[in-house]
């Protein structure tokens, strides 16, 4: 039978648990530590965070955190990541709609994300969910690492718009 895994708000306590699942991911020191720090910063702001835990037992098995910007009424995933031994059953889907949750608490237009263009299950994982690709940024990770920017609206604009003018 699969535990039960259910999505909360950050908790201190299970601080630990991020670094043990991106040790498991095969993420280096360089990009754990910040994400440790970020997760216990940012859930102290809670106007414009949210940041989530997927928990099973006594540990987290996923995370994710959302930022909302006020300039242009989007919000934006910063990091998700589910331990490798939970993933394919749902875990990051949930954490992705409780962040569209939060997103639309905030009233923003829509959410986006960006990954490095070789993550191919990452990408995979946005395209199943309905996110479409906005662009490609050539050296945003590293002189031979592209980003890619994933992105969902919440509404459709009308069709007219999108036609050049005559
Ligand atoms: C990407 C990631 C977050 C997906 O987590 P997950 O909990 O396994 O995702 P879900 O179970 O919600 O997957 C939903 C759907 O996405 C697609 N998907 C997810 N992982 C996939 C993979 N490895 N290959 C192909 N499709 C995949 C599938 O369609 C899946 O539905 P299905 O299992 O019914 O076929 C996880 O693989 C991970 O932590 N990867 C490392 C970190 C990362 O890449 N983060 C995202 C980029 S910021």
């Amino acid at each position: 039978m699969k535990p039960t895994v259910t999505i909360i708000d950050y908790q201190q306590g299970y601080q630990s648990s991020i670094r043990a699942i991106l040790t498991k991911i095969g993420w280096a020191e360089q990009y754990i530590a910040p994400a440790e720090q970020n997760m216990q910063n940012l859930s102290l702001d809670k106007e414009n965070y949210g940041v989530y835990l997927a928990v099973s037992g006594e540990r987290a098995v996923g995370f994710l955190y959302v930022q909302y910007y006020a300039w242009n009424q989007l919000c934006q995933i910063h990091g998700l990541a589910v331990d490798v031994d939970f993933q394919r059953q749902g875990i990051a889907s949930a954490l992705v709609a409780r962040a569209e949750e939060f997103a639309r608490w905030k009233k923003a237009r829509g959410i986006y994300v960006d990954t490095p263009a070789n993550n191919t299950r990452g990408r995979k994982f946005y395209e199943a969910i309905g996110y479409q690709l906005g662009y490609i940024m050539p050296r945003y990770y590293e002189d031979e690492l592209d980003g890619v920017t994933y992105q969902k609206f919440f509404t459709t604009l009308p069709s007219s718009t999108n036609l050049p003018s005559p």
